[in-house]
């Protein structure tokens, strides 16, 4: 193995700026194994450094980015709904690489254990794997990533959060990943129903390595609330409102947002029939 020269926080921003999603997950993959065998060496081989990451990620010039009210809604029960499905599916998986990625990069100045990089590490390496396998599904049905046009609001999260750290926590994680354990049961029933295995053990997969990083996500952020003495329940309703425009959407995936630390009391009440009218009791 040749000496690695660039820190880690320089990887991420090395995969952030990489634009065809291919590429960028196969280097996500490389850098990711290149930063587990360094751990494994005492002091670790790759420093967690500094970078400069881009406040957009760089993306394929294909798929065209929609406001979502914009992006066509097809039947779920048909193949080219299903496809849909697919594409917008890996267009999430895309954005998440490049989540995970930006977390480490942009905060690596705070002092954490080198704990919290192992773990989102981790996580932008079971992106890339599902990025490729949702490819792989499109491809096994002729279409592609880039054939349909994707939702151009993904990004928001992380731009809003970028100087803070516990907001991207509670948004990117702690909400939209565990939206992701509340959807994925139904997709998957979409797909056994297609007879497409293929997508159906693509997106078992997922579901089970989802539940991990939400549990990241929540591990980190009762971190953080442990260390500055905050309660962490308040702290997550605060940053929620705060940086998340809309109500959560139940039903919820109660069991597995468990599995991830998120307990009800977390999420009922930013529930759409729950959320406080601005001002009025606030
Ligand atoms: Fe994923
Ligand atoms: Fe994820």
């Amino acid at each position: 193995m040749t000496t690695p020269t660039l820190s880690l926080a320089e990887m991420a921003a090395e995969v952030l700026n990489t634009a065809d999603g291919r590429e960028k997950t196969a280097l996500s993959r490389r850098h990711a194994t290149a930063w587990f065998e360094a751990r494994q060496q005492e002091p670790c081989a790759i420093e967690i450094g500094t970078a400069s990451p881009p406040l957009h990620p760089a993306r394929p010039e294909k798929p065209e980015l929609l406001n979502p009210r914009d992006v066509p809604k097809r039947k779920p029960g048909s193949d080219a709904g299903r496809i849909a499905l697919l594409h917008a599916v890996a267009h999430i998986e895309l954005n998440a690489v490049d989540l995970h990625w930006d977390i480490i990069a942009r905060f690596s100045h705070v002092p954490l254990p080198v704990g919290f990089f192992d773990d989102w590490v981790k996580a932008a390496d079971e992106e890339s794997k599902h990025f490729n396998l949702m490819c792989d599904c499109l491809e096994a049905l002729d279409s592609h990533y880039g054939a349909l046009p994707a939702h151009a609001g993904m990004w928001r999260a992380a731009e809003d959060t970028a100087d803070d750290l516990m907001g991207r926590l509670a948004v990117v994680p702690m909400v939209l990943e565990a939206r992701g354990l509340d959807v994925t049961p139904g997709m998957i029933e979409i797909f056994k129903k297609a007879k497409n295995t293929q997508a159906v053990e693509a997106l078992e997969l997922i579901y089970s390595e989802e539940v991990g990083h939400v549990a990241y996500g929540s591990k980190w952020f009762y971190f953080l609330c442990g260390r500055d003495n905050l309660d962490p329940k308040d702290v997550f309703h605060q940053l929620v409102r705060k940086y998340f425009k809309g109500a959560l959407k139940p039903p919820f995936n109660e069991e597995k947002r468990a599995d991830a630390g998120l307990p009800p009391d977390f999420y009922w009440p930013l529930a759409e029939a729950n959320r406080p009218i601005p001002g009025v009791g606030d």
